[in-house]
């Protein structure tokens, strides 16, 4: 095989594999947006609470009629584009989404029929806030191996249809949107993915979830009638656990690799909570500069929050060919992901 060695996680062994790297980026978000002082309207809240509790101001919102295969496919559609690539060259993709468009069939496959990816196979990943931690891991796996040479991994999230908009705890955290990346096999051996490393903790299960909707609890009247289609979460809970895995699995990651915070130049967290991201960066003894944080314009849109921020990041010019950048996500499961890498564009 050709130019590296990725090493593999979990069992400690190093495997001879492709060095994989992100050749493009792109992200996707409805036009209308949804402020602090919308909200206020809507529920018992104020813009001053949500900003000081969360750190968010506004939020994207789907308009009816959109879903989150349409915001993939808008977000996949321009990744390839920008990668000098055609969507017959994509032979595999994976979405991380809690919010596909149906059951079934996959948002994966609507996306491949949308975007005319005909050569591709792929399926959806449900790994809530980690659904791009994952995706990437994923989708870096199968070119690394070198089972293919071009792949995307999407987050893509239209949380606006599963939240409560009479829940003041929590319809004022969440908004819609969608980013995609495309894989390919490193140019330069010394960028690219250099580890990951994920986690679940399943007795985590009930502190952030939709109840409803499944094979335990098909819709019915009275699922619909208890409102148990919603997103349903204990805050604090899932803060603490946020906190402390963000910055656990972000050591764990490093210190295989040889390197130190400092030694980080980018740490791009999921966006679920200001106070999150800066608590763990506070552990991991990042500086400031160093944290990407645009909660304040998206709010949480699940799998979609790491590929916006990296977006931002590229758009201001914090986020530079060769910069180590740090990836970290926790979500509902629990799952928790963290991917280091080199940035190769
Ligand atoms: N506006 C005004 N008050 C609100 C409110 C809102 N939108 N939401 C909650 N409150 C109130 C609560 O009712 C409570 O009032 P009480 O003291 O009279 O009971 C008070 O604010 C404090 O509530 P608490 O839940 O302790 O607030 P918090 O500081 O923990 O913030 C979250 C709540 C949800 C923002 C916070 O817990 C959080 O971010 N959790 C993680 C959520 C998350 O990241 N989810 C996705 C994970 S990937």
């Amino acid at each position: 095989m050709s130019n590296a060695i990725t090493r593999a996680s979990g069992d400690g062994q190093a495997r001879v594999l492709r060095r994989v790297q992100i050749s493009s980026l792109a992200t996707a978000v409805p036009s209308r947006v949804l402020t602090n002082s919308d909200l206020e309207k809507m529920v018992d809240t104020s813009d001053e609470w949500i900003l000081k509790r969360t750190g968010i101001r506004e939020r994207h919102i789907a308009g009816a009629g959109v879903a989150t295969s349409d915001l993939a496919a808008e977000a996949a559609r321009s990744a390839i584009g920008q990668a000098r690539l055609t969507p017959s060259d994509i032979e595999f993709l994976v979405v991380g989404t809690i919010t596909p468009d149906m059951c079934f069939p996959s948002t994966a496959c609507l996306v491949q029929d949308k975007i005319g990816a005909g050569a591709a196979w792929g399926f959806d990943l449900g790994a809530a806030c980690c659904g791009f931690t994952y995706a990437l891991t994923t989708a870096v796996q199968m070119v690394a191996t070198g089972a293919h040479e071009h792949a995307l991994a999407i987050g893509a999230d239209v949380m606006s249809r599963i939240i409560d908009y009479e829940d003041r705890t929590t319809c004022v955290i969440f908004g819609d949107g969608a980013g995609a990346v495309v894989v390919s096999p490193a140019e330069d051996p010394e960028l690219g993915v250099i580890d990951f490393a994920h986690e679940v903790d399943g007795s985590g299960g009930q502190a952030l979830w939709m109840p409803a909707g499944g094979s335990r609890l098909p819709a019915s009247h009275e699922t619909v009638d208890q409102r148990l289609h919603y997103v349903h979460q204990e805050g604090a809970a899932v803060f603490k656990f946020a906190v402390r895995k963000t910055a656990e699995i972000s050591r764990r990651i490093l210190e295989r690799a040889g390197l130190r915070a400092d030694d980080v130049d980018l740490f791009v967290s999921h966006q679920a909570n200001r106070r999150i991201i800066t608590a763990a960066a506070d552990q991991l003894g990042l500086a400031e500069e160093k944290v990407v944080i645009n909660i304040d314009r998206y709010g949480n849109t699940t799998g979609a929050t790491i590929p916006l921020a990296l977006a931002d990041a590229l758009a201001d010019g914090r986020l530079k060919k060769g910069n180590l950048v740090l990836l970290a996500s926790v979500g509902a499961g629990f799952t928790v992901g963290a991917v280091l890498l080199r940035w190769a564009y």
